[in-house]
């Protein structure tokens, strides 16, 4: 038997759950052109979501065509201008004959030293010199806008991991050249999402940034316990498998509604399972997440500096005022100066976050489980 719960991958079809509201507001973005930025921490479902719009945009209006762009291995400003413009022929025509005219028609300056041709898995490849493009990439960003006229399309463009610019070697030069070209688009329509918080927030809401006020923020909340406890429950059902609400909820909150974690936990419960899931099991199956992770949460660990450490026992400990005399004095944390550095570093390495100003959060509800009952209890 196949398991209800899915993690690692995105979550399709019985596998998501709600988001209606996201959906919704992202299909209108899609449609209006209007221009979305979308943040969450890891792993809190932004693909997922980004996804599931995609589609049923797609579906229900035949003139909208999306593009997704993962910039999760690109490392280089090259290798943007690679992967977008051959996943803008692609998604323009799917006919070689006819990404080749395009690419007469709109990439003239690089003609003729540019080719076309279907790699081994029959996917669009580009040859060209991408240094090149580099110092004149005008025609390789206006292609989805050219492509669209054209076919009369509107073009939706979305790009996972946008935060990945900072590895460019002038992430700035770069923002400025796509940002010139692409708020001049009026086909097509971006949707730019990310996990690093801090460095979002500074290229899009920043004044001096070239991608100040491109489109809308949003910021995607976790799921909340009332839908994954019907979600797990269902799921459990689908195998004929029994848990109670209270169980359901116990799953949940647990793993303080982190989509990921819910889902992994619920498998392991499930496994654990053979008809109805017994209490105890939950506590066995959170114990065994734990362990799964121990040897990765000792790494993280051990990469932090001691003050660090002292940081995220204080807010273990939940305390509030991390820069006051008393608290510095009580967990070692040098200076108040060295307290906002403490923090920043934290934030960049992606284990606190401050979503709500002044008050920060470790990001991972397992991570902080094995602090509290492992490392600090020892
Ligand atoms: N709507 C949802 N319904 C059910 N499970 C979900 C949903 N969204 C996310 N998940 C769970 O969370 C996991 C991570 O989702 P996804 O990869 O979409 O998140 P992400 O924010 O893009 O993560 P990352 O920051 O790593 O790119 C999925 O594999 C799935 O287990
Ligand atoms: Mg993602």
């Amino acid at each position: 038997m196949s398991t209800p719960f899915m993690f690692g991958k995105l979550a399709t079809d019985q596998n998501f759950t709600n988001r209606k509201a996201e959906i919704i507001k992202l299909k209108q973005n899609f449609i209006s052109g209007i221009n979305t930025i979308l943040i969450s921490p890891r792993r809190w479902g932004k693909s997922s979501l980004v996804k599931k719009a995609g589609i049923e945009v797609e579906a229900e209006q035949k003139s909208i065509r999306i593009i997704y762009l993962d910039m999760f291995n690109i490392r280089t400003e090259e290798e943007f201008y690679k992967c977008l413009s051959e996943a803008v022929l692609k998604a323009g025509s799917g006919k070689l004959e006819e990404s080749l005219s395009f690419v007469r028609k709109f990439l003239k300056q690089w003609i003729p030293r540019i080719t076309v041709s279907p790699d081994a898995v029959q996917e669009m490849s580009l040859s060209l010199n991408w240094e090149e493009v580099k110092n004149k990439p005008d025609e390789i960003l206006d292609l989805a806008e050219s492509i669209a006229i054209e076919k009369e399309l509107n073009l939706v463009i979305c790009i996972d991991e946008f935060q990945n610019l900072s590895n460019f070697k002038d992430p700035l030069g770069f923002q400025k050249k796509i940002r010139s070209h692409w708020q001049q688009h009026q086909h097509v329509t971006y949707c730019l999402y990310g996990s690093k918080r801090h460095m979002m927030i500074e290229v899009f809401t920043k004044q001096s940034m070239p991608f100040y006020k491109f489109g809308e923020l949003i910021f995607l909340p976790k799921i909340s316990t009332e839908n994954w406890k019907i979600f797990i429950q269902e799921r459990f059902l689908s195998t004929h498998k029994i848990l109670s609400e209270q169980q359901a909820e116990r799953i949940a909150m647990h793993v303080e509604n982190h989509p990921y974690y819910v889902q992994q936990l619920s498998q392991i419960c499930w496994f654990r399972t053979s008809i109805e899931l017994k209490d105890e099991d939950i506590e066995r199956s959170m114990e065994s997440l734990v362990m799964q992770l121990s040897l990765l949460f000792q790494n993280i660990t051990e990469n932090l500096t001691n003050t660090q450490v002292n940081y995220l026992k204080a807010l273990i400990d939940q305390v509030r005022m991390l820069s006051s005399k008393e608290v510095i004095y009580k967990y070692h944390l040098g200076s108040s100066a060295n307290v906002s550095r403490i923090r920043e570093a934290l934030i960049n390495k992606e284990i606190i976050d401050d979503q709500v100003a002044g008050n920060p959060e470790l990001q991972d509800p397992v991570y902080k489980y094995w602090l509290k009952n492992y490392y600090f209890s020892r």
